[in-house]
């Protein structure tokens, strides 16, 4: 079974699709943590990453492998290396969001996915996941929030190790990243139409999971007589 999880950066996306895997005993798969092993490995070789041919033959021939961390949260190793924490950085996600927009690197991280999709349960997050990698998934998500408060759930995660972290400057970000995600050519960022649209700007992550287990556990006549 495929849970697709879609939505924009700070929507809870990872918080919940992990906690939704772990109560369905699923395997959760972050598929932005490929675009930013990507990114991570074209700096690493001091390429642009707007450079499309290059990058994508470092899609083609970079080895992403995920681990299960204790917490269910996924571990990342690149060439055999650890890299989970090094591909959250802010940096990486910008850079990510450009090789993202490269059909070609889509491609080819488009079908590592539906590998892995064939092989488990999985709980997948994303951007196209309900749209491109698994339109035929059995239940899909789109979880939304207001970009301020997405802005402050990002700030409150940062501001431990960063005491000068400007406010205005995290909501630009969330804004600028949104408007790369929605409107570029390949693969944009959007809702499918049979995605079950969740507003988290205003409920915890408990009401979110909750919410999500019990749409994922309702049979699909269920699913028609509530909406
Ligand atoms: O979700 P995360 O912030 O880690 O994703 C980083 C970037 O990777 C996103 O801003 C987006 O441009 C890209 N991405 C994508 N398709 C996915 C997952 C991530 O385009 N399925």
């Amino acid at each position: 079974m495929i849970v697709a999880i879609d939505g924009p950066a700070g929507s809870g996306k990872s918080t919940v699709a992990r906690m939704v895997a772990r109560r369905l005993k699923f395997r959760y798969i972050e598929t932005g943590s490929m675009y930013r092993a990507v990114a991570w490995k074209a700096n690493q070789l001091g390429l642009d990453p707007k450079n499309r041919e290059e990058t994508a033959k470092v899609a083609a021939n970079l080895n992403i492998e995920f681990q299960p961390a204790e917490d269910g949260s996924q571990r990342v190793f690149v060439e055999g290396k650890e890299l989970t924490r090094d591909l959250k950085n802010e940096t990486v996600g910008r850079m990510a969001a450009v090789v993202a927009a490269n059909p070609e690197v889509r491609e080819i991280l488009v079908s590592k996915q539906r590998e892995m999709g064939k092989k488990h349960d999985v709980v997948m997050d994303g951007r196209d996941i309900g749209t491109v990698v698994f339109p035929d998934a059995q239940k899909k998500f789109y979880l939304d929030a207001d970009p301020v408060e997405r802005a402050r759930r990002r700030y409150d995660e940062m501001k431990a190790a960063n005491a000068n972290l400007d406010f205005d400057q995290i909501v630009e970000q969330v804004r600028q990243r949104d408007h790369e995600d929605k409107t570029r050519a390949a693969s944009p960022l959007k809702a499918a139409d049979d995605a079950v649209w969740i507003d988290t700007t205003s409920l915890s992550i408990d009401d979110v999971v909750e919410k999500m287990v019990r749409v994922i556990e309702s049979t699909p006549e269920e699913m028609k007589s509530k909406s």
